[in-house]
């Protein structure tokens, strides 16, 4: 894709993050092309949520750049989403008070049409634009096969369905870049299937096509939804590839197990055996 074309997805470059004394991310660059599933795997602590913290412009990196759209990229959760990029939290982030539907409504604001004082004086075009924003949210609830939880409050609905009106909320953004954090965390292996199937369909949609930055401890998941992964170890990357290079990638088995990558030996390009047991 050229530089600065209008659909060249997202460089992260060199990127660094300091929190004190802790060194959170080092040096890291990845990249997620147009229409593209992008894994990132790593320990607990290796960087992955500070990664999306700094995509979305909640922490300012120390060092490095992000490009977007092939341009310069200084984000600001305020602006993110008229950017073309939504996320879901590691924690679901719903509005607990809120009823679903409503929860995946305010992911509409961006998009409505009529301005805060004709919501404020209840004119006509605010309550058409309720109307719609009301039926898209539903829309959205019923892709993730939860629209019979729409008016129930959030803080009542089981776990599962809490991540997919989370994940819905993003949806209706029209996001072109989805940051998921987690999104199988806390599900049931019944609910991974529909969850592989929608994420793997994303950058094919249609009417709405999105590149995914997808966090996820589930391996199997990652390895079935992924294009490229990239894996983060006490803030650095220290492997990126296709799904089966990462899996006999003996810097993978040392950031997931603990063992000295020396001990490991390669076989063939398809597994990694160990020659000593773990420590
Ligand atoms: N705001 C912060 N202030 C200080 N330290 C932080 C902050 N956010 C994260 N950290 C630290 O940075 C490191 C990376 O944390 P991060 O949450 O990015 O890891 P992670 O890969 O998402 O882990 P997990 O898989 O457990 O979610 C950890 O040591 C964490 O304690
Ligand atoms: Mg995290």
């Amino acid at each position: 894709m050229l530089k600065g074309s209008p659909d060249s997805g997202l460089s992260v470059s060199g990127v660094t993050v300091q929190f004190g004394g802790l060194r959170a991310l080092e040096d890291v660059t990845l990249s997620v092309p147009p229409r593209s599933v992008v894994g990132l795997v790593g320990p607990n602590g290796a960087g992955k949520t500070t990664l999306f913290n700094v995509v979305s412009g909640f922490v300012r990196p120390s060092a490095g750049q992000l490009t977007w759209d092939g341009h310069p990229f200084h984000p600001k959760p305020r602006r993110l989403v008229r950017q073309g990029i939504a996320r879901t939290l590691q924690d679901v982030g719903l509005f607990p008070h809120l009823t679903a539907v409503e929860n995946v409504m305010l992911g509409r604001t961006t998009q409505r049409r009529a301005g805060y004082v004709s919501s404020l004086l209840g004119l006509p075009g605010s309550a058409r634009d309720e109307r719609e924003s009301r039926r898209i949210s539903t829309e959205g609830l019923d892709r993730l096969g939860v629209a019979q939880h729409a008016e129930r409050q959030a803080s009542a609905l089981p776990y599962p369905v809490q991540k997919r009106v989370a994940l819905a909320r993003a949806l209706v953004t029209r996001p072109r870049l989805l940051l998921l954090d987690e999104p199988a965390g806390g599900l049931g292996a019944e609910d991974f299937e529909p969850l592989a199937e929608l994420v793997k369909s994303l950058p094919g949609d249609p009417d709405s096509p999105c590149s995914v930055l997808l966090v996820e401890h589930h391996m199997d998941f990652v390895m079935g939804v992924c294009d490229q992964v990239v894996v983060l170890d006490f803030g650095r990357l220290v492997a990126a590839g296709t799904p089966s290079e990462i899996q006999s990638d003996p810097a993978v088995a040392a950031a997931y197990l603990g063992i000295d990558p020396t001990d490991i030996e390669v076989d063939a390009g398809t597994a990694v055996t160990l020659t000593e047991e773990p420590a």
